[in-house]
């Protein structure tokens, strides 16, 4: 049974009727720029073939009833309870039901109406894998609710809705990626986003290449505490050298050269972090124009700059996936490889030459195995267009 299928015998079973819509909304791999969208700089992720999906109709009460099938749990909420992170019973909410319930009060902060939901979820994105399960999570409802609710908005609306429910309500204090590429995604295309301004545009692959997706196995242990960590250090950064240069309010806006005149004045773990962010910014505008020239050779040269920045100055990688990437960069056909999302264990991405993409997959997979002793799943991945709704 595929995903949908799944969601929808659950809902007859759960609530004996027939849910009325589908929702569903991806995942997303990043290609480069990590790490940079809280320091408004330049992101290239993808919406990928890995999707959060919901059956629903409305309650028809001021209560929503939501089984979340990969956890076989359920909770039941109202937008009274959920101010004070509660169920209808005034229990504590579950941490899943954090996304459903802070996409629910975030759309509410924002004047929109969320009419009582009666939904079953499920997900094939890997949860803490760095392949933004939980962005995927808000914005199935963000659409679901738009459908619900019968106002419309413009994704990239949703997605800035998305991300204050995560920085408010859930408390990681992320950037607009994730919600972004999972609302904005485009099929076989990758995104180009400017964080600040919030312009993007599509851009295509290399010409004959295709993308692989390699998971440790490792979940994060995340980590929220290590990644507010980082962006505190990013924010400690900014302020000091507002001293030197004059006008600044991000990294995005301190040139390499800057960087490197004023580097000295900074405590020594925030000049690691920041030199990571203003060098990997430099790298996703020069990234671009790579792949705009089909230039596969030297945009993955870029990733592989990129993973060893966010393992040695960053600081974001683990040893696991520092073996799948030496072992991916040893192998023929691929271009470049690195940790994708925030880090500490999930998933690697890979630019591969179309034709060696199936042995290149099966070779990482048997490497990486022998030398970890640990399963990995290794896949072929597709770019989709971002979230929607149809009616069953
Ligand atoms: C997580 C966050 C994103 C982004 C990445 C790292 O996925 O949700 O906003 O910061 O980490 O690039």
């Amino acid at each position: 049974m595929d995903l949908q299928q799944r969601v929808i015998a659950a809902y007859h079973k759960r609530f004996d009727a027939t849910p009325e819509f589908i929702a569903r909304a991806p995942g997303r791999v990043n290609l480069l720029g990590e790490h940079v969208d809280y320091n408004d700089g330049f992101v290239l992720p993808a919406a990928i073939d890995r999707v959060s999906m919901i059956a629903f109709r409305k309650s028809g009460s001021p209560n929503s009833t939501i089984l979340a099938l990969d956890m076989a749990d359920e909770t039941s909420f109202d937008r009274q309870s959920i101010l004070d992170r509660q169920n209808s019973n005034r229990a504590a909410l579950a941490h899943w039901a954090r996304y459903p319930a802070g996409m629910m009060w975030s759309l509410n902060t924002e004047g929109l109406d969320t009419p009582g939901i009666q939904a079953v979820f499920a997900s094939d994105v890997p949860r803490g894998a760095g392949l933004s399960s939980s962005a995927s999570v808000e914005m199935a409802f963000g659409v679901a609710w738009e459908e619900l609710g019968g106002w419309t908005i413009p994704p990239m609306r949703l997605a800035k809705i998305g991300l204050q429910a995560e920085t408010q309500y859930v408390g990681l204090n992320c950037g607009i990626m994730d919600q972004f590429a999972s609302a904005c995604g485009v099929k076989d295309r990758l995104l180009y986003l400017d964080c600040r301004s919030l312009d993007w545009r599509a851009v295509s692959l290399p010409e004959n290449t295709i993308l692989v997706i390699a998971d440790t196995s490792v979940r994060r242990s995340l980590t929220g505490s290590a990644y507010n960590d980082r962006h505190a250090s990013c924010e400690e950064a900014v302020r000091i050298l507002q001293g030197f240069i004059p006008g600044i309010r991000a990294l995005r806006d301190v040139s390499v050269e800057q960087f490197q005149r004023f580097s000295n004045r900074l405590p020594e773990i925030a000049a690691r972090r920041a030199q990571h962010i203003v060098e990997e910014i430099a790298r996703t505008e020069l990234a671009v124009v790579f792949l705009e020239n089909n230039d596969a050779v030297h945009f993955g040269e870029l990733m592989n700059c990129c993973h060893t920045s966010l393992r040695d100055l960053y600081e974001v990688s683990c040893p696991e996936l520092d073996v799948m990437v030496s072992v991916a960069q040893s192998l023929p056909g691929c271009y470049g490889a690195r940790l994708t999302g925030g880090g500490f264990g999930g998933c690697t991405v890979n630019l591969v030459d179309r034709r060696s993409a199936k042995t290149f997959a099966r070779q990482l997979a048997l490497d990486y195995k022998h030398k970890t002793g640990l399963k990995p799943e290794v896949y072929l991945c597709q770019a989709v267009d971002g979230a929607g709704v149809k009616k069953i």
